[in-house]
């Protein structure tokens, strides 16, 4: 039986990171003799110009019987009109919220060959090995009231923040789980000294902390922790948070990888179906134009295969095979430095497949 992958290319650089991840997993299925059948659906903006909505039901039953999903970027200026009811962003909520991927998975590691990237210092950066766990399907994003309106002639907005202990604990619990195949470390990040939501996030990491002794468990601010991400990145394990925080925190530590372009991410719940894409947007100033970094996808595809699949040891050879590729001195424009290879989307996406049907040879 073939595996069964949804592949959503989406807007802007979508359709083109998407294409060197499928390229990778093509290279990937060929050396270890596996067969994946992918289902291409339409999402995001391209689906609102097609169908008037951003998760047309054919896409997302594709969804349904496929063993993962692939999703490249959804957005762009088209769609951006703040009063439009319709936005493509909706396509990622449906998903995300359709299959339940309460937990959100962003690791970031710094590359050996990339720690020059980085605008900050080598000293801080080297080493860094972290992953960021994002709740993903409550909070902000998902809270009800949640509108705009008009009254006694000025314009007003609502958003609401809940949160219930069962979707506290079951992403703290993931967390908790990854820390063990790791560091041992969790750092819970709220702002307990402000929000209700907060407190209740504590209390119950404060509660699973004393019943798992064997995971240490701190708790840290959230506007401290965007200065202690900069300053002693390295001193961080599993990092968990809620929805929002965990998005703003993750922009952040892009700069810790390099380039935003370089971080995959896995959304997952207790089940084997997976949702994968890169954490980066759809970049509409490069667009179309081969420019985009496809390594944020192709390491979502290694997320794929380990989390969905199941497929380990074929999602390690992924990994080497990126990390080969930016040893070898190839970059694209948002990793370049002097002295390296400047290649293309399509280049980066060949070379690591080249690297993955080499395999260990030659190592
Ligand atoms: C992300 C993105 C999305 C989010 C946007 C595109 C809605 O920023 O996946 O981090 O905020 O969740
Ligand atoms: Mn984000």
């Amino acid at each position: 039986m073939p595996y069964t992958i949804a592949v959503l290319p989406g807007d802007g650089i979508g359709p083109e990171v998407v294409a060197e991840g499928v390229k990778v997993l093509r290279a990937v299925g060929e050396r270890a003799g596996r067969d994946f059948e992918l289902l291409w659906g339409v999402v995001g903006g391209a689906a609102i110009d097609q169908y008037g909505t951003a998760l047309p039901p054919e896409t997302y039953a594709l969804c349904e019987r496929a063993d993962a999903i692939l999703v490249g970027a959804c957005g762009g200026p088209k769609w951006d009109d703040p009063r439009a009811e319709v936005r493509p962003e909706q396509a990622l909520f449906a998903l995300r919220k359709g299959f339940d991927l309460f937990a959100n998975l962003r690791p970031v590691r710094v590359f050996p060959a990339l720690v020059g990237v980085s605008p900050l210092k080598a000293q801080v950066i080297e080493g860094v090995d972290l992953l960021i766990v994002r709740e993903l399907t409550g909070g902000l994003y998902f809270g009800r009231p949640s509108r705009r309106w008009e009254e006694e002639g000025e314009r007003r907005a609502i958003d609401t923040l809940p949160y219930s202990e069962h979707e506290i604990c079951r992403v703290l619990q993931v967390a908790i789980r990854l820390a063990r195949t790791r560091r041992r470390k969790v750092t819970s990040v709220d702002k307990a000294n402000v929000l209700w939501t907060s407190r209740l996030w504590r209390e119950i990491a404060t509660e699973m902390a004393a019943a798992n002794p064997d995971v240490q468990v701190e708790h840290v601010l959230v506007d401290a922790m965007a200065m202690h991400l900069l300053r002693r990145p390295r001193d961080f394990d599993v990092i968990v948070t809620e929805n929002m925080f965990g998005d703003i925190l993750s922009d952040e530590a892009s700069l810790l990888a390099g380039s935003l372009g370089m971080l995959p991410s896995a959304s997952i719940n207790e089940g084997p179906k997976g949702l994968y894409e890169p954490v980066h947007g759809t970049a509409p100033d490069i667009a179309g134009q081969q420019k985009a970094n496809p390594l944020g996808t192709i390491l979502s595809v290694a997320m794929l295969l380990r989390f969905s699949l199941g497929l380990a040891a074929e999602a390690d050879a992924v990994e080497l095979a990126v990390e080969r590729v930016l040893s070898a001195g190839y970059r694209t424009a948002d990793i370049y430095e002097e002295g390296a290879v400047l290649v293309s989307t399509e280049q980066m996406g060949t070379l690591v497949a080249e690297a993955v049907r080499r395999g260990t040879q030659g190592r």
